[in-house]
Order: C-alpha cells, then sequence, then structure tokens
C-alpha cells in the first residue's frame, strides 16, 4: 500500500459526512482473537465453527456449545481493544458522523469507546433463554443463572440459556439488519475493516451501499478480500497498523 494511497484514504474519509464502518473478525484478530477461517487451536482444534454455531449443534450437544463459547467469552474478557479500535473510536470527535457495523459478538468496538456500534452477529458476553420465552431477546444475567446445570436453565420457562449471538441457519436481529442496510445505502463513505465478505447478509452491506448510495469503498485487509474488487482503494495491510495512520492524517 503506498502512502498515496493513505493519504488519498484520509482525505475522503476527512470530508466524509455519512461514514459507515463495516468490521469483521480480522478486527480484532491482533486483539489475539482468532479470525473464522483461521484453525480453532487447542481443545477446540477438532471442530468447525460452523458445526458448532448452529442451533441444530446445541440441540443435539448444548453442553458442548456452551463450553465452546464459555470458552471464547472468558477469552474476549481478557483481551483488550488494539490500537486500531481506539482509532475508529478518535473518529467520532472529528467526523460528522461513524457508525460502525460490526460482525464480531466480541464487544471490542464498545469498549474502545465506539458509541454508535450495531452488533449484526450480537454479543457473546450476553445470555438469553434459547426459547426466548419473554421475547426476543429473553435477556438473562448469567451471574443471576443457577449453575445447577450445564447450560444453566432460564429461571422464567426452564429452557437452556445460550449465548446471545446469531447462529448459522438463524436469522439477524431485524432492527440492526435493516438499519445497518438503511445507513449503508444513505453513506458517502464506507470504510471495511477485516472480513472476508463471505458470509451473508453483512457481505451485501458494502454493494448496498455502491449500488444506492454511490458511496466511496474503502477496503482495509492484509489478503485481497471478495469486497475488493468493487472497492475504490484496498490499502493493503492490518487494522491495527493502518486505522491509526489514517485517523493520524486526519487529524493533521
Ligand atoms: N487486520 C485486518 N484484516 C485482517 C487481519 C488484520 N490484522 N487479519 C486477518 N484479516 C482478514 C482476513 O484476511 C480475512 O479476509 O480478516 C478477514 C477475516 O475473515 P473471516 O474469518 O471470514 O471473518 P468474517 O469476514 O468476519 O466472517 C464473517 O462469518 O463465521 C461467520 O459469524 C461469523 O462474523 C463471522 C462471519
Amino acid at each position: 500500500m503506498s502512502s498515496v494511497q493513505l493519504q488519498r484514504a484520509a482525505d475522503v474519509l476527512k470530508r466524509s459526512e455519512r461514514l459507515v464502518v463495516l468490521s469483521g473478525a480480522g478486527m480484532s484478530k491482533e486483539s489475539g482473537i482468532p479470525t473464522f477461517r483461521d484453525a480453532m487451536e487447542g481443545l477446540w482444534a477438532q471442530f468447525d465453527p460452523e458445526e458448532l454455531a448452529t442451533p441444530r449443534a446445541f440441540q443435539r450437544n448444548p453442553r458442548l456449545v456452551w463450553e465452546w463459547y464459555e470458552s471464547r467469552r472468558l477469552q474476549v474478557l481478557a483481551v483488550q481493544p488494539h490500537a486500531g479500535h481506539y482509532a475508529l473510536a478518535a473518529l467520532e470527535a472529528r467526523l460528522a458522523q461513524v457508525v460502525v457495523i460490526t460482525q464480531n459478538v466480541d464487544g471490542l468496538h464498545k469498549r474502545a469507546g465506539s458509541t454508535d456500534v450495531i452488533e449484526l452477529h450480537g454479543n457473546i458476553t450476553q445470555h438469553k433463554c434459547s426459547a426466548d420465552c419473554r421475547g426476543a431477546p429473553t435477556l438473562l444475567d448469567l451471574a443471576a443463572l443457577s449453575q445447577d446445570s450445564v447450560p444453566p436453565r432460564c429461571p422464567y420457562c426452564g429452557a437452556y440459556a445460550r449465548p446471545n449471538v446469531v447462529w448459522f441457519e438463524e436469522y439477524l436481529p431485524e432492527d440492526a439488519l435493516s438499519r445497518a442496510m438503511s445507513l449503508c445505502a444513505n453513506a458517502d463513505v464506507v470504510l471495511i475493516v477485516g472480513t472476508s465478505g463471505i458470509v451473508q447478509p453483512a457481505a451485501s452491506l458494502p454493494y448496498l451501499a455502491k449500488r444506492n448510495g454511490r458511496a466511496f469503498l474503502i477496503d482495509v485487509n492484509p489478503e485481497r478480500d471478495e469486497i475488493a474488487p468493487i472497492c475504490d482503494l484496498y490499502l493493503q495491510g492490518t487494522a491495527g497498523s493502518i486505522l491509526p495512520r489514517l485517523v493520524a492524517l486526519i487529524s493533521a
């Protein structure tokens, strides 16, 4: 990636009035959280996330799925946002509008100070009743749940508790997705960071921005992803290295 490209991206971002940031698992990699396409490590190396992150896997073996998510939740709580997360949060003080739409469930954007974050796939630190017995989602406080069973049970209906995340084959939260779609349709700039652009419907958001809003798309990824071909600028590199440099140029 050349310094000319970086400067051009900073100039476009500086002029933006309706910036949407779309982040994926690569955004959290430098905080120590492996991406979905990284091989799973240790105890979980024998599993494929797509075998565990599904309603059927939870029905078949609720304890296994619960323990996998608990190990990931504790991992998320043990790591910190990195300079890239803080750079995105800092953009809010410099630009007219910054909304972060993330596929990540780790909550790191909010922990870094971003105030308008749409968590398309939920949040691994939250829990809900697997039957959503009091409306979707029926959120539960893990600390208040009886630990007599694994997974613990909903105090209202007795169904198992589960992480408040979106599994494969499940619909995204309606309000989150419709707000994300309208923001992308009206964005003038979309900054895409750390996503392979494979998983729908998140992967369609940049196309929506390009088609409806004629937005200027900037892609940040060490590898060329599925979205790079429709982007106006492709900045090859990591979130932790590129985003702080962009913010420094915007602030200059
Ligand atoms: N900085 C930026 N991007 C990075 C970095 C980094 N340090 N390291 C890796 N990447 C890029 C990879 O090149 C890849 O293109 O991040 C992308 C991660 O892609 P995926 O693992 O497919 O993650 P993501 O696109 O978020 O997957 C979407 O799929 O499995 C489901 O729900 C899950 O939210 C996830 C969704």
